[in-house]
């Protein structure tokens, strides 16, 4: 594999944060700074999707780009004009929300039909613009229903509707899966990116779920207490997280600490408490750094030989995979097993050869980080 970093894609800036800033005062009038400093761009037909725990500050930056909130410091430009004060229905943004906000007293028609109501579009244009949204979404045939009729999912297929048939450029979408059952999210989720495409507008989707923010976004802003983490594609985020807070908010991970003895020839050698081992780094780390070592479970591999002994800690088995837990001299390294029908089981207890995929584990500096 190549230490290769994914150049930002080319092409048409459709949105950009310039450090934006937002502080809300709490009940006792204390300052609260919800989004520190961020700065992005999204560039058009994108799908990225801001991803961080709850209350680092998505929602915020999100109503800030809509136009729902004005930052105390910052500047917000689409398609190459500054927004920053411009009210929401002026901007070219449309906004679905994790409730869906449907007009109960509205059926499923005159939901979809408000935004071009409200412009002032013909009834012709209208009838045909909300059919083409309607069929977009799935929904013939449904448009005299009041939204008390409709399953969840349905309800947010109009809210999407709804969104797209004013033709924005870009969509604004705050965890609107989150209400849907997992089967149904998953296929909304598939639903979702299939008419993002389609319709070729770019996205911004916040989600707290990192397995929803891979599967359907081109890159990733991870937040964390309102500054961005990281911005990159999904795989990029996975193999080289830049900190470990990244490292440990998107998938599995053993966060080994060590300190670097020597570096040469594009790798580092890290003393660990239970072994050495020869990590890539594209940068020249200094001896005696303290270091993290990203080693992902999947490459932690289980058999009955290998010089490095093991124990088995827990085994949990899933069908597809089994997750183990090894204690490897003190230290408690998460495993997987990728194929049980294959491997067999290992049971809590038995004594197994460890290997540890260092030649694709990736070296974080610990020393002088915040
Ligand atoms: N209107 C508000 N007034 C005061 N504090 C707010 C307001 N909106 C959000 N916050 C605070 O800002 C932080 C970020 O909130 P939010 O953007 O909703 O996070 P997220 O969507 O990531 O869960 C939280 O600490 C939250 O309590
Ligand atoms: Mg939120």
């Amino acid at each position: 594999m190549s230490a290769h970093v994914t150049p930002p894609p080319a092409g048409e800036v459709s949105l950009r944060v310039d450090r934006v800033t937002k502080v809300f005062a709490d009940p006792t009038g204390a300052p609260v700074t919800a989004v520190d400093d961020v700065s992005l761009a999204v560039y058009a037909g994108e799908f990225v999707s801001l991803l961080g725990p709850s209350g680092c500050g998505k929602t915020t930056l999100l109503r800030i780009i809509a136009g729902f909130e004005t930052p105390t410091a910052g500047e917000i430009e689409l398609a190459g004009q500054r927004v920053t004060h411009l009210p929401p229905d002026v901007r070219g943004t449309a906004m679905v929300f994790q409730s869906y906000a449907l007009f109960p007293h509205l059926d499923v028609f005159e939901n979809v039909a408000f935004g071009l109501r409200v412009r002032g579009t013909g009834a012709a244009e209208t009838r045909e613009r909300v059919a083409d949204a309607l069929a977009l979404v799935g929904l013939e045939g449904l448009s005299r229903r009041s939204p008390d009729q409709l399953s969840g999912g349905q309800q947010q297929r109009v809210a999407v509707a709804r969104a797209v048939v004013t033709r924005p450029r870009v969509l604004l979408l705050d965890e609107p899966l989150s209400n849907l059952d997992a089967k149904l999210r998953e296929q909304m989720r598939i639903e979702l990116r299939r008419i993002q495409r389609e319709v070729g507008i770019t996205a911004i989707y916040v989600t707290h779920d990192q397995v929803e923010a891979m599967t359907l976004a081109d890159r990733i802003v991870v937040l964390d207490r309102g500054r961005v983490q990281q911005l990159a594609p999904p795989a990029e985020l996975y193999a080289r997280p830049a900190n470990a807070f990244v490292a440990e908010f998107v998938g599995k991970v053993n966060l080994l600490e060590g300190r670097v003895l020597e570096t040469r020839d594009g790798a580092c050698r890290v003393a660990l408490p239970a072994m050495e081992a020869v990590v890539p780094s594209a940068r020249r780390v200094e001896a005696g750094v303290r270091v993290g070592v990203v080693v992902r479970p999947e490459t932690v591999h289980l058999a009955q030989e290998g010089a490095l002994r093991g124990a088995v800690r827990r085994a949990v088995y899933l069908g597809s995979q089994v997750e183990y837990e090894v204690e490897v001299g003190g230290e408690l390294l998460q495993a997987i097993g990728r194929s049980p029908l294959e491997e067999g089981i290992f049971r809590e207890g038995q004594d197994v050869g460890v290997t540890i995929g260092f030649q694709v584990a990736h070296l974080l500096v610990l020393d002088g980080e915040a």
